[in-house]
């Protein structure tokens, strides 16, 4: 029996509010953890804040295989949510079930997260088959904009019912709404009966998600719509610049005092 918080009580959240936030290693899993969020998604957004690319587009299912299998080490009951990325479940409702079992197998996910609506209902309604719960993520798809579905605030009232209502009835424990109108995205969380999570969708959605790293200041593009919290790059370029200045001033490290335990120089 898994301790993990499955996706049936996310699904049972619908009308609370409740925080989402993204992880992609151990220490920060362990965090939001420590801080009462028990939904965590490993985002193929880890491709711009922490490899460095400048989109999502670049990552591979192996890069969402190891991050999540890290975030997972770093949790005990948080649900983990891993994104499917680019290219790795479009093609076929095979190789998006091949590849969603990838992610639980060797990631450790508790559910996968894949893009787009009604064009996206056969491929959730074929991973659900397989046992796997699926979030679904409509309005901004971060993966195809840049190829064209584009970054603007989403305001397509039909056919964004259409797309809320299409994974809803194709399995999907949740869905995910990026940059959905803040009226429209409280109507979509009306109409149906899975939670929606917004992310620069208003205060109308059931639960909230944003980046990690755009919250604690750890990334300098930063959308509008996400709040700061904390300014880590500040702090860590300031204890780093400490440990530097005291190597160099002969400051670091001490004298080893006379008696001190002396250890392997290894963490055991
Ligand atoms: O990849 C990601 O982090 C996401 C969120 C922006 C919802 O999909």
């Amino acid at each position: 029996m898994s301790r993990r918080i499955g996706a049936a009580e996310i699904a049972s959240r619908k009308g609370t509010a409740f925080p989402v936030i993204t992880a992609y290693d151990a220490p920060f899993a362990r965090c939001a953890e420590a801080a009462g969020i028990d939904v965590i998604l490993v985002g193929d957004s880890l491709g711009m804040v922490v490899l460095g690319y400048d989109s999502t587009a670049q990552v591979e299912l192996a890069d969402m295989v190891r991050h999540a299998a890290a975030a997972v080490r770093g949790t005990q009951r948080a649900h983990v949510i891993v994104d499917l990325p680019l290219g790795t479940y479009e093609a076929s409702d095979e190789l998006a079930v091949a590849n969603a079992i990838e992610l639980v197998k060797r990631g450790g996910a508790s559910s996968v997260k894949l893009e787009g609506g009604e064009t996206a209902a056969a491929r959730i309604r074929a991973i659900v088959r397989a046992a796997i719960p699926v979030c679904a993520h409509i309005g901004v798809l971060p993966q195809t904009a840049s190829l064209g579905s584009g970054f603007r605030l989403k305001r397509e009232r039909e056919q964004l019912l259409r797309d809320a209502e299409a994974v809803a009835d194709a399995g999907a424990f949740a869905v995910v709404l990026e940059m959905v109108e803040d009226a429209l995205a409280a109507e979509i969380t009306e109409r149906i009966a899975i939670p929606t999570i917004g992310i620069g969708a208003g205060p109308g959605c059931d639960g909230q998600v944003l980046v990690l790293h755009d919250v604690l200041g750890l990334y300098p593009d930063a959308p509008p719509f996400a709040k700061q919290y904390a300014s880590l790059a500040e702090t860590a370029t300031e204890a780093l610049r400490a440990y530097a200045g005291e190597v160099r001033s002969h400051g670091f490290p001490p004298p080893r005092t006379r008696g001190a335990r002396e250890g392997t120089g290894y963490r055991a």
